[in-house]
């Protein structure tokens, strides 16, 4: 053993699945898990709600440092208007900025610190936690992506068009990639899961088996 606090990071594109698989292995590994883009969401929503363009820089580094600064209460991370397309559109422009990806560096450090834990996001195993026990990096086709988040958003009575979905995931997928930081890649020693053939059951087993093959190979 390292000494080291277990932390999983999982990391890819926009609905690839990796919200749902951090999740089933926190609960297999009894660990905490960060949604680090509900952190992103929620300086969206704050500026959102009162009336600031998300646009403005000073108003989002503000905003992020604000929550940083707040130690976050869960309950602000719980909040259920955080997934809204609204907020969706509002999070990838604050997410591109340095100085609020900066101020919420520390909340993400300082989370696993004492029980370890499961972060997904996109820039965990690259940026947040670069010496992550295990690195996983959850894609699946941009077709399978959208086809999901079509379904969970009607699933939850949204009315979106399957084709706006679609366009929406290739134009989160290009902000994703080719912002100067936090950009999506995969990192460094991640292993690669594809879930487009997978169900959540086998993509889930896969998972497992990935980071039981890590684990198993520590020092
Ligand atoms: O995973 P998500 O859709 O909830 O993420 C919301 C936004 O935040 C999305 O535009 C990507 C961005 N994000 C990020 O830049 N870095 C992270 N670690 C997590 C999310």
């Amino acid at each position: 053993m390292t000494g080291r606090p277990l932390v999983i990071a999982i990391d890819g594109p926009a609905a690839a699945g990796k919200g749902t698989l951090a999740r089933r292995l926190a609960e297999h590994f009894g660990l905490p898990h960060l949604d680090t883009g509900l952190l992103y969401r929620a300086v969206a929503r704050g500026m959102l709600d009162r009336g600031e363009d998300p646009a403005d820089a000073e108003a989002a580094e503000r905003t992020a440092r604000a929550l940083d600064a707040k130690e976050l209460d869960a309950s602000e991370l719980a909040r259920p208007d955080l997934r809204t397309p609204e907020v969706d559109r509002a999070a990838s422009i604050v997410a591109a900025r340095p100085a609020v990806r900066a101020a919420l560096r520390a909340f993400q450090r300082r989370f696993p610190a004492e029980r370890g834990a499961v972060m997904d996001g996109r820039d965990i195993g690259t940026v947040i936690f670069p010496e992550a026990t295990v690195k996983l990096y959850v894609t699946a086709s941009p077709e399978a992506r959208a086809e999901r988040r079509w379904r969970e958003l009607t699933g939850r009575g949204i009315a979106v068009e399957r084709a706006e979905i679609a366009a929406e995931i290739a134009e989160r997928d290009t902000q994703d990639q080719s912002r100067p930081v936090g950009r999506l890649v995969k990192a460094e020693g991640a292993v690669t899961l594809d879930t487009t053939d997978l169900d959540p059951e086998a993509a889930f087993a896969a998972a497992l088996a990935a980071v039981n093959a890590h684990i198993g190979a520590q020092p």
